[in-house]
């Protein structure tokens, strides 16, 4: 199933094709493919190229790792990522390992980082649904994630699915149509608040 941007302005096909699915077909992911989308992700920008980025990675080809990430999901997620057959977690290293200052940019990179993740995985027609909705203490502890390292975000990924096998009030929200707020609402110039003539009124 696709659901494309509808966009104002034209953009790459894949960021129109990318969208966090919740139905996810019954098929493992190659471990090539795999390491293709952990190389999008070691080669994002980041402050001071310090790659603050960790990703602890769990495939349904070792359950018992598998089982453990998926007990960190809120249960609203383990609902529909259990027929997923890849986990994964993003961690941001806290601090600069240079200095041991602080990095206020590290959850800024660690994002950059999974949006390649996720962009080259739509370029291998996967689809990645990332997810704030996860314990995350549990997940330090299972994981023994160090001091100075901070969980972001879940990932789920694999092959899209059929939105017919989903219950029916996730099915609804999975064909439901994709929104956002206008260009003007975000695009500011000359002050905070006041839309660019970039992106308003007549300037198409
Ligand atoms: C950091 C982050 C956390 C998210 N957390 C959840 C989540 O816990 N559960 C969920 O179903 N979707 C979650 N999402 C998916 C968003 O709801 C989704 O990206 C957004 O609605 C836009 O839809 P699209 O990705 O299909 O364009 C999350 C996305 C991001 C980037």
């Amino acid at each position: 199933m696709q659901k494309l941007a509808e966009t104002r302005y034209p953009i790459h096909e894949l960021l129109r094709e990318r969208w966090s699915p919740r139905a996810f077909a019954d098929r493992m992911v190659e471990p090539e493919k795999l390491r293709s989308l952990l190389e999008a992700a070691r080669w994002a920008p980041s402050s001071f190229n310090e790659q603050p980025w960790s990703f602890i990675v769990a495939t349904k080809e070792h359950p018992g790792e598998y089982e453990r990430l998926l007990s960190c999901l809120v249960e609203g997620n383990i609902r529909w990522a259990q027929h997923a057959p890849v986990l994964m977690l993003s961690v941001a290293r806290l601090a600069f390992e240079r200095n041991q200052k602080p990095n206020r940019h590290a959850f800024h990179d660690v994002g950059l980082a999974a949006e390649n993740l996720v962009i080259q995985a739509t370029a291998l027609g996967l689809a990645v649904h990332q997810m704030a909705g996860f314990h995350v203490d549990k997940a330090r502890e299972l994981f023994s994630i160090p001091d100075g390292h901070e969980p972001v975000a879940a990932l789920v990924l694999g092959f899209p699915g059929d939105p017919a096998g989903l219950p029916e009030d996730l099915r609804e929200r999975e064909v439901a149509p994709r929104i956002r707020k206008p260009l003007e609402s975000f695009v500011f110039s000359g002050q905070w608040g006041q839309p660019s003539p970039l992106v308003h009124g007549k300037a198409r």
